[in-house]
C-alpha cells in the first residue's frame, strides 16, 4: 500500500517546509491541503525553484505559489479513464474522493506499458560493444565472437559451441551438417514457433507435427513413437516456454530407431532436465538470443554439439562451407549465418549475468505463482519433477467456466490496462504456409492450449510490484470488481 501521507502538507506551510518534504524524497511532488484536507494545489521540485528565483523568501506561506490550476480524477473512474489523463500530459495523477481528499496517487511509470517481455542490458554490454567498435573488429573476425563462444561452452560443460546470426540459422546449419534433406522427415512438436519447423523444410525435408502433451507442454513420447516411419531421420523436441520435453523417453526411441536429436534450446537456456542442462542431452542443441530471450544479442544463435563431425559442417556451413583450412576452397554449398562482433560483445556481457537472470526469473515465478494460485480459473503452468523449467514466458491457462471469461477477453482487459500478453503457440499443422504438407491426424492439446493459455509479461528486468500489480488486476477482474479499483 502507497503512502501517500508523505505527499500531503498543509497550504498554511512555508516553502521551506514544502522543501523539506520534496527532499524526504516522494516523487518531487507534494499535494496543499486546507484545514478541511481538501487538496488546493500542489507544488513540485519545480514549481519550488521558480517560486525560488523569481525571489520567494523560504518562509513565505506556499499558497501564494502553489500551483491550483491541476489535473486531477475522481476515485471510481474506470483505469482507463484515469490514463487517459496521465498520458503524456503529467507523471503523477492525483485521485480524490468527492470531498476533495487525496485518496491515492497514480505514477506514470507505474502505468506505462508493459511488454511481454524486454531486454536487460544493464552489465557490461556497452563498455565491450564500445571495446569492439573501437577495435574495428566489427564483422565475425574479432575476439569477441571467441570470447562470447567460449563463455557459452564453459556454462554447458564445455560442449564445443558456435555462434550462429540466428536461432533459425543455429536449427538449419545442425540439420543441413548431419545430412538431413530431401526424402527424410523431422519430428517436430505442433505446438511451437514456425522456425523449428521452416528450417526443416528449408533443408529439404519435410516437417512432422506431433502433438503435445497436457502434462508438460511438449512432444508427447507415445504420439512420438506412433510418428516414426522409415523416412524419420531426427527428432526436434522443442522446450517450449523453458519446459523441459521428455528427454528420457525421447532418447531411448532416438537410440531405439537410430534418429539424430536436435533440441530447440531458443526458449530454455539454463533449464534443466533431471539437473542437466538443455542442449546437452540430444545430440545437437541449438540457442536463440533474439531479444526476448533469456540472454540477448539482438538476433543471434547458437548451435552445441560433442558430434565432432557435426561440428566441423556447421563451422563451415556457416561460412559459404569454406575449407576450415585452405581459404577460398567450398567443400559444402554453404551460408552466410556468422554472428557479428558487435553482436557477441553484447552477448559476452549478457552471459556474464546469466546466474542473477535466471535466479531473477524464479522470483518472477514464485511472485506469479503465489499472486494466481487461488484465483478460480487459472491453470498455472505444469511443474514436473525432476525437471527445472525457467518459464521463459510465464504462461497460464484459463478454465473460462470457473474464471467467468474467455482467454481472449482476458487478453483484451489487459490490454486496456496496458498490460501486454500473448496467446499461447498456435499450432502449426493448420497454418496456410504448411497446406501443400497435407498433414493429417489429431492435435486436440496443441488446439485446446492454443485456445485457452497466454503468456504474461516474463523478464529478467522485471519488477516483482508490477506482477503483485497484474495478478491483483487479474484477480479484480475474476471476482467481477471494478478493475479500476
Ligand atoms: C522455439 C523456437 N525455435 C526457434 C526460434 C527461432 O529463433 P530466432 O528468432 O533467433 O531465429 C524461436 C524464436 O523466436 C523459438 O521460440
Amino acid at each position: 500500500m502507497k503512502d501517500i501521507s508523505k505527499n500531503l502538507c498543509s497550504v498554511e506551510c512555508s516553502i521551506r517546509d514544502v522543501m523539506e518534504s520534496l527532499n524526504k524524497g516522494v516523487n518531487g511532488i507534494i499535494f496543499l491541503h486546507d484545514n478541511n484536507g481538501v487538496v488546493k494545489g500542489l507544488m513540485t521540485d519545480g514549481d519550488v525553484r521558480r517560486a525560488i528565483l523569481k525571489g520567494a523568501p523560504l518562509e513565505d506561506k506556499v499558497r501564494k505559489y502553489m500551483n491550483t490550476d491541476f489535473i486531477y480524477a475522481l476515485e471510481g473512474l474506470p483505469r482507463n479513464e484515469y490514463l487517459k489523463k496521465i498520458q503524456g500530459k503529467i507523471l503523477q495523477l492525483p485521485i480524490l474522493n468527492e470531498q476533495g481528499h487525496l485518496v491515492d496517487i497514480l505514477f506514470f511509470k507505474e502505468n506505462a506499458f508493459l511488454p511481454v517481455s524486454s531486454p536487460s542490458l544493464c552489465g557490461n554490454e556497452l563498455k565491450y560493444i564500445t571495446d569492439c567498435v573501437l577495435s574495428s573488429w566489427i564483422s565475425s573476425q574479432g575476439a569477441y565472437v571467441k570470447k562470447f563462444e567460449k563463455k557459452f561452452s564453459e556454462y554447458h560443460y564445455d560442449y564445443p559451441a558456435l555462434s550462429t546470426s540466428s536461432g533459425t540459422a543455429a536449427l538449419h546449419l545442425a540439420l543441413v551438417a548431419s545430412g538431413i534433406g530431401p526424402g527424410d522427415e523431422v519430428i517436430v512438436p505442433d505446438s511451437t514457433f514456425a522456425a523449428s519447423a521452416n528450417v526443416v523444410i528449408h533443408a529439404g525435408a519435410r516437417p512432422v507435427f506431433v502433438d503435445i502433451s497436457e502434462d508438460h507442454w511438449t512432444l508427447n513420447p507415445e504420439l512420438l513413437q506412433k510418428a516414426i516411419t522409415p523416412r524419420t531421420k531426427a527428432i526436434m523436441p522443442v522446450h517450449l516456454y523453458g519446459q523441459p520435453a521428455c528427454m528420457d523417453e525421447i532418447m531411448s526411441i532416438a537410440e531405439e530407431h537410430n534418429l539424430l536429436v536436435i533440441e530447440d534450446c531458443a526458449e530454455s537456456l539454463g533449464a534443466r532436465y533431471k539437473g542437466r542442462l538443455t542442449g546437452t542431452i540430444g545430440h545437437i542443441g541449438c540457442f536463440s538470443f533474439f531479444s526476448n530471450k533469456v540472454i540477448t544479442t539482438g538476433e543471434g544463435g547458437m548451435v552445441i554439439t560433442k558430434r565432432k563431425d557435426i561440428l566441423q559442417r556447421v563451422s563451415q556451413l556457416r561460412d559459404h562451407g569454406m575449407s576450415l583450412t585452405e581459404r577460398y576452397r567450398h567443400e559444402y554449398v554453404g551460408f552466410n549465418y556468422r554472428l557479428t562482433g558487435m553482436q557477441a560483445a553484447v552477448g559476452l556481457a549478457q552471459m556474464e549475468q546469466i546466474d542473477s537472470f535466471l535466479s531473477h526469473r524464479q522470483k518472477i515465478v514464485m511472485e506469479y505463482e503465489s499472486g494466481l494460485k487461488d484465483i478460480p480459473g487459472i491453470i498455472l503452468p505444469p511443474r514436473q519433477e525432476e525437471t527445472d523449467s525457467i518459464f521463459w514466458l510465464y504462461t497460464i491457462l484459463i478454465d473460462e467456466i470457473k474464471f467467468g471469461m474467455t482467454r481472449d477477453t482476458l487478453m483484451s482487459h489487459l490490454k486496456n490496462a496496458r498490460i501486454d500478453s500473448r496467446p499461447f503457440f498456435p499450432p502449426l499443422h493448420g497454418q496456410p504456409a504448411y497446406k501443400t504438407l497435407a498433414v493429417e491426424g489429431d492435435f486436440p492439446v496443441a488446439i485446446k492450449l492454443h485456445e485457452v493459455g497466454l503468456s504474461l509479461p516474463t523478464a529478467n528486468n522485471l519488477s516483482l510490484e508490477r506482477i503483485k500489480s497484474v495478478c491483483s488486476y487479474i484477480k479484480k477482474l475474476q471476482q467481477g470488481r471494478s478493475v479500476d479499483e
